[in-house]
C-alpha cells in the first residue's frame, strides 16, 4: 500500500488506516467480537493499513485493550493513534484537560496499549474550563518525557459553529493557531466523506498549507455510504445511529443519491469495485497529507477498505462525485 505522511513530526503511515472504535463502541454492539476484531486488526496490518486509530473513551478503555493485545506481539507493523480529554459517565461524556489529568491518561493508555510509545497523542475534545494552551503544553511535555512522538488534534465544535452562524470550523482553526504557538501540530482528525465534505472550505486548506496531516474520520459516513444498510431496518438501541437524524427512514431514503452516484462510480471501474472504496478513493484524491480511517470491526471489510488505495479515480469521476448533494439530516 502506499505510504503518507503525517504532519510536522514527519511520521509515515499507510494510505488508509484502521478505525478501531466499532470494535467496542458505537455500532451494532452485538456483532463485537474479540477474537474477530483481533483478527481484523492482524489482517489490517498484514495489507499495510498501519494507522490504527482508538481513544481511550472507546468502550471506554475495552478498544486500547484489544488495540494492545496486537501491539505486544507486532509493536514494530502499527502507527498507534490514541486519544484523550474525554470521560465516560452514565449518561453523558465530560471533557477533561487538566494538565495532571492528561499525563495520568496517557500513562494509563500506554499501559493498556501495552507499548512504551503512543505515535500521534490526540486531544479529543478542548476542555472549555481549561485554556487550551494548558492543556497542549502538557501534551508535549510527554513528547519530552519520550511517551508520545507526535501531537494531534480532534476538531470538534463544529455544531456550536453552525449554531452560532459561523463557518464550520472556525472555532478549530482558532484553537489550532493557539496550540501551534505552543507546540506543532502533526495531524487533526475531523470528519470528511463524500457527504460532509465542509472539511474541504477551511480546515483541509488550514492544514495543507502547514503541512499538517488530515485524518478523515466517518469517511464511511458511519456505514451509510458503503449502500449496504437498509433503509428503516432499524438500528440496536444502543447504536448511535438509532438516534442520529441522518438514519431516520425518512432521511436515509432521502439520501439515496449519495449511495446511487458512489455505486454508479464504482460499477465503471469493475464488478468486485463497491461504493464504499469509491467514498475512500474519493477522500485520498483530496490531497497527499489526507489518511482516511474507515472503522470496522470486521475482516472482509478492512481488507476491502485498504484495497481502495489502489483505485484510482479520474478527473471525469471526482467532478461526478462532487456534485452529489449533500448529506440531508443533521444534528440541529
Ligand atoms: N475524533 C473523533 O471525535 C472521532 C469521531 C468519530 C470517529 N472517529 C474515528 O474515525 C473512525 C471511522 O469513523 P466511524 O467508524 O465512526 O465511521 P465510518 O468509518 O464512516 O463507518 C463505520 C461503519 O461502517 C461499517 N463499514 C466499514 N467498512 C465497511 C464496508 N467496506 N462495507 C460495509 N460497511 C462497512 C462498519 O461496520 P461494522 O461496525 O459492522 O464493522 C461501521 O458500522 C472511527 O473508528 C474512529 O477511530 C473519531
Amino acid at each position: 500500500m502506499d505510504r503518507r505522511t503525517i504532519g510536522a513530526a514527519a511520521l509515515e503511515v499507510g494510505a488508509v488506516g484502521l478505525g478501531c472504535m466499532p470494535m467496542s463502541w458505537a455500532y451494532s454492539t452485538s456483532e463485537q467480537r474479540g477474537e474477530e476484531s483481533l483478527r481484523t486488526v492482524h489482517t489490517a496490518l498484514d495489507r499495510g493499513m498501519t494507522l490504527l486509530d482508538t481513544a481511550d473513551m472507546y468502550g471506554p478503555f475495552t478498544n486500547e485493550l484489544l488495540v494492545g493485545r496486537v501491539l505486544k506481539e507486532r509493536r514494530h507493523d502499527a502507527f498507534v493513534s490514541t486519544k484523550c480529554g474525554l470521560l465516560v459517565g452514565e449518561q453523558h461524556i465530560v471533557a477533561n484537560g487538566r494538565p495532571g489529568y492528561v499525563k495520568r491518561a496517557c500513562d494509563a493508555s500506554l499501559r493498556r496499549l501495552q507499548t512504551d510509545v503512543i505515535d500521534l497523542y490526540q486531544l479529543h475534545r478542548a476542555d472549555p474550563e481549561v485554556p487550551i494552551e494548558e492543556t497542549w503544553g502538557a501534551m508535549a511535555e510527554l513528547i519530552t518525557a519520550g511517551k508520545v512522538r507526535a501531537l494531534g488534534f480532534c476538531a470538534v465544535g463544529a455544531r456550536a459553529d453552525r449554531r452560532a452562524g459561523t463557518g464550520i470550523h472556525e472555532t478549530t482553526i482558532r484553537q489550532l493557531e493557539r496550540v501551534q504557538q505552543v507546540f506543532p501540530v502533526s495531524g487533526v482528525q475531523a470528519e470528511l466523506s463524500v457527504w460532509s465534505r465542509e472539511a474541504l472550505e477551511s480546515l483541509l486548506p488550514w492544514c495543507r498549507a502547514r503541512g499538517v496531516g488530515f485524518m478523515a474520520a466517518m469517511p464511511l459516513g458511519n456505514g451509510y455510504l458503503t449502500g449496504t444498510l437498509t433503509t428503516g431496518g432499524g438500528f440496536e438501541r444502543d447504536d448511535v445511529r438509532a438516534r442520529h437524524p441522518r438514519f431516520t427512514a425518512e432521511m436515509m431514503a432521502a439520501n439515496q443519491p449519495v449511495v446511487a452516484g458512489l455505486r454508479r462510480v464504482a460499477e465503471r471501474h469493475g464488478d468486485d469495485v463497491t461504493a464504499a472504496q469509491v467514498a475512500l478513493a474519493w477522500l485520498l484524491a483530496q490531497g497527499e497529507h489526507v489518511v482516511p480511517v474507515p472503522g470496522t470491526k470486521k475482516e472482509h471489510w478492512a481488507v476491502e477498505n485498504g484495497e481502495a488505495a489502489g483505485l484510482a479515480l479520474t478527473p471525469g469521476d471526482l467532478a461526478e462525485l462532487g456534485a452529489l448533494p449533500p448529506a440531508q439530516g443533521s444534528w440541529e
